[in-house]
């Protein structure tokens, strides 16, 4: 489990007065990811387009390029507004598997502090049933304070 306080510290100090929505996806993949060997894939779907999410920074291997809110784990979390917290990627129906050896996921809708959904945050692990509801809780935190200033796209 990471140092979520000291994670949020360096995630704060290093995005002071930023409100590019790029340039502070890019710096939170980069910490999250380092941040815990659970975390395999690490990185950001933005809305582009009603209903439509397009690949934003992340660290790992390829992911795919564009997803709609009507498909995999990403458009769940950004059609019901909830994080989708995936035990067992194989028995989520519709999941998208953009690595053959992702066997759990966790993905958190991001919003700015006026409530406009932006994209989701998305992990992906190669070990199953790896996150938890406080991984989900530390990281919701993170995500609200580091876009809390951004506009939407
Ligand atoms: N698994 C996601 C797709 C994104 S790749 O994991 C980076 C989904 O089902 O929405």
């Amino acid at each position: 489990m990471p140092d979520y306080p000291a994670l949020a510290a360096r995630v704060r100090s290093l995005t002071e007065g930023e409100d590019d929505a790029v340039a502070l996806m890019a710096t939170l993949a980069c910490e999250v990811h380092h941040s815990d060997d659970r975390f395999d894939w690490t990185g950001f779907y933005r809305v582009t387009a009603p209903g439509m999410l397009k690949i934003g920074p992340y660290q790992g291997g390829h992911g795919c390029l564009v997803i709609p809110f009507s498909r995999g784990v990403c458009g769940a979390a950004a059609r019901t507004g909830q994080v989708q917290l995936v035990p067992d990627v194989d028995a989520f129906p519709g999941h998208i598997a953009c690595a053959s050896t992702t066997r759990s996921e966790l993905v958190i809708p991001v919003h700015n502090g006026a409530g406009q959904l932006l994209g989701v945050f998305d992990i992906d692990s190669d070990l199953p049933d790896a996150f938890t509801p406080e991984d989900a809780q530390a990281l919701g935190a993170i995500l609200d304070e580091t876009f809390a200033g951004c506009a939407s796209g």
